[in-house]
C-alpha cells in the first residue's frame, strides 16, 4: 500500500499496548507516510519518546507547554497538518476525555482541533471496555463520525480474557490505508437508501415485524456518504446507529414507506432498497389493546401491503439506478432474478439468510450481486465491505 507523502499524526496513550505502536510507526513509514507522534505523559511510563522519535524521524510531542523544538507554530499545527489522526492505543480515559471535549494535554488539545478523520484503536481491560460509561463514550464518538478499529478479544495483559486487546499493527496499518485511499467517486450523486424493518400494527402495543437491524442499509448509506454522495435514508425500526451527514426519514409501516419513497424517489440518482418490508399487514388495527379470551384461538386476517419497490420501478426514470435486495431461504438466485424483473430493478443483491454470518442483524453478509449482465458471488465479508462493492458495481452500470 502506498502512503507516500501522507501526514499521519499518531497519538499514543498510557497502556501496555503502547509498545505495539512502535511497530505501527515502522509499518507506516515503510509505506511512505510521514508519522508525527504525540504521547500522553502516562504513555511515557510504558515506552520512551526516544523510541518513537527514532522510528518516525520526527520529534515527539508530550507537553503542551514545552517550547516547540521543531514546530514553528503552536500545537494546532499538527492538527492542521494531519491527513489522518490515529490514536493507538486509546485508553478508556482518553475516550472519555475526547467524548467530553476535554483538552488538558497536547494529545487531547490537538485531536479536539483537528478537522482530519480520526481513527481510534481502543485497548483496555474488558470490564472497562464493557462499562456503561465507556459504551456511551464510544457511541458519542461514533455519532460524531470518529472511526474505530477493534478492540480484539483474547488474553489481556492483566490476565483477564475478553474484548479489550488493541488490534494488531498490521491491521491498523491496513485500515489507515483504506481510509487514506478513500474515493470521492460519488460526488454530485443523490442516493436514497431504505433500511430496517417495517412494523405493522395489530393494536396500540403489538405489531408484526422482522429481524432487520438496518445494518446493511446504514453500511450502504455510510459508504455512499464517504464517497461523496448526498444520502437520504428512509428507515423503519433499526438497531443500527444513525450517523452524521445522512438525512433520515423515519417510517413505521409499509404504507408509510411507500408515501416517503414516492415523495423522495423522483429526486434521486440511485435508489437502494435494503429494508425488510412486510408483505402483509393486519386487515384491522384494533384501537384498544386486544384482550385475551382463554380457550379461544385468536385469528388474524392479513391483507397485502403495497410492493414499494415495484411502485418505484413503475415511476423509474431513465437516468436512475434502482437496486433491490432479496432475503431468501431457498432457490436464492432464481427468486432474486424473478424479483429483479417484476420490480424493474437494475440490480438485486440476494442474500441467503440461512447461512451463518449472512442476512439479518449481523455485521457481515454473504451475497450474490445480480444484474442483467450476470451474477457475482460475494463471500463472507463485513457489510461495509459489501456495501462498497455494491457501490462499485452500481457506478460501473451507470457508466453504461
Ligand atoms: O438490516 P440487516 O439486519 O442488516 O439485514 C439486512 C437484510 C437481510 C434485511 C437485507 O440484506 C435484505 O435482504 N433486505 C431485503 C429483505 C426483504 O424483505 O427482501 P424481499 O425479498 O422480501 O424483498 C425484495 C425487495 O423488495 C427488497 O428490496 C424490499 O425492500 C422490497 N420490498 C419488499 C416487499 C414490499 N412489500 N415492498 C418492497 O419494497
Amino acid at each position: 500500500m502506498d502512503m507516500t507523502g501522507k501526514e499521519i499524526v499518531l497519538g499514543v496513550t498510557g497502556g501496555i499496548a503502547a509498545y505495539k505502536s512502535a511497530d505501527l510507526v515502522s509499518r507506516l513509514r515503510h509505506m511512505g507516510a510521514h508519522v508525527h507522534v504525540i504521547m500522553t505523559k502516562n504513555a511515557t511510563e510504558f515506552i520512551a519518546p526516544m523510541t518513537f522519535q527514532t522510528l518516525s524521524n520526527h520529534p515527539v510531542s508530550v507537553d503542551t507547554f514545552a517550547a516547540p523544538e521543531y514546530w514553528n507554530v503552536e500545537h494546532v499545527a499538527l492538527a492542521k497538518l494531519a491527513d489522518l489522526f490515529v490514536v493507538a492505543p486509546a485508553t478508556a480515559n482518553f475516550l472519555a476525555k475526547m467524548a467530553a471535549g476535554i483538552a488538558d494535554d497536547m494529545l487531547t488539545t490537538t485531536v479536539l482541533a483537528t478537522k482530519a478523520p480520526v481513527l481510534l484503536a481502543p485497548a483496555m481491560n474488558t470490564g472497562m471496555w464493557t462499562a456503561e460509561a465507556t459504551r456511551q463514550n464510544v457511541e458519542t464518538l461514533k455519532k460524531r463520525g470518529v472511526l474505530f478499529i477493534g478492540p480484539d478479544s483474547g488474553m489481556l495483559a492483566c490476565g483477564d480474557e475478553g474484548a479489550g486487546r488493541m488490534s494488531e499493527p498490521a491491521e491498523i496499518a491496513g485500515r489507515i490505508g483504506e481510509i487514506l485511499q478513500k474515493k470521492n467517486d460519488m460526488a454530485g450523486l443523490r442516493v436514497l437508501v431504505t433500511a430496517g424493518a417495517t412494523r405493522e400494527r395489530l393494536d396500540p402495543v403489538r405489531f408484526l415485524s422482522n429481524d432487520s437491524s438496518g445494518k446493511m442499509g446504514f453500511a450502504l448509506a455510510e459508504a455512499a456518504r464517504d464517497r461523496g454522495a448526498e444520502v437520504t435514508v428512509v428507515k423503519g425500526n433499526t438497531t443500527a446507529e444513525v450517523t452524521q451527514r445522512i438525512r433520515i426519514i423515519g417510517i413505521e409501516s409499509a404504507e408509510d414507506l411507500l408515501k416517503a419513497m414516492m415523495e423522495e424517489a423522483p429526486k434521486q440518482d440511485i435508489i437502494i432498497q435494503a429494508a425488510a418490508v412486510a408483505d402483509y399487514r393486519p386487515a384491522e388495527t384494533a384501537r384498544e389493546k386486544i384482550k385475551k379470551k382463554s380457550g379461544e384461538p385468536l385469528v388474524l386476517r392479513l391483507e397485502e401491503n403495497p410492493d414499494v419497490a415495484k411502485e418505484i420501478g413503475r415511476i423509474k426514470k431513465e437516468s436512475q439506478t434502482l437496486v433491490g435486495f432479496a432475503a431468501e431461504t431457498n432457490q436464492v438466485t432464481e427468486h432474486a432474478k424473478e424479483k429483479m424483473k417484476k420490480k424493474n430493478l437494475d440490480m438485486i443483491v440476494a442474500n441467503d439468510v440461512t447461512k451463518p454470518g449472512a442476512g439479518f442483524n449481523t455485521d457481515t453478509n454473504i451475497a450474490t450481486i445480480i444484474t442483467k449482465d450476470g451474477m457475482e458471488e460475494q463471500p463472507l465479508q463485513t457489510k461495509i465491505q459489501l456495501a462498497n462493492t455494491i457501490l462499485d458495481r452500481i457506478l460501473f452500470l451507470r457508466k453504461g
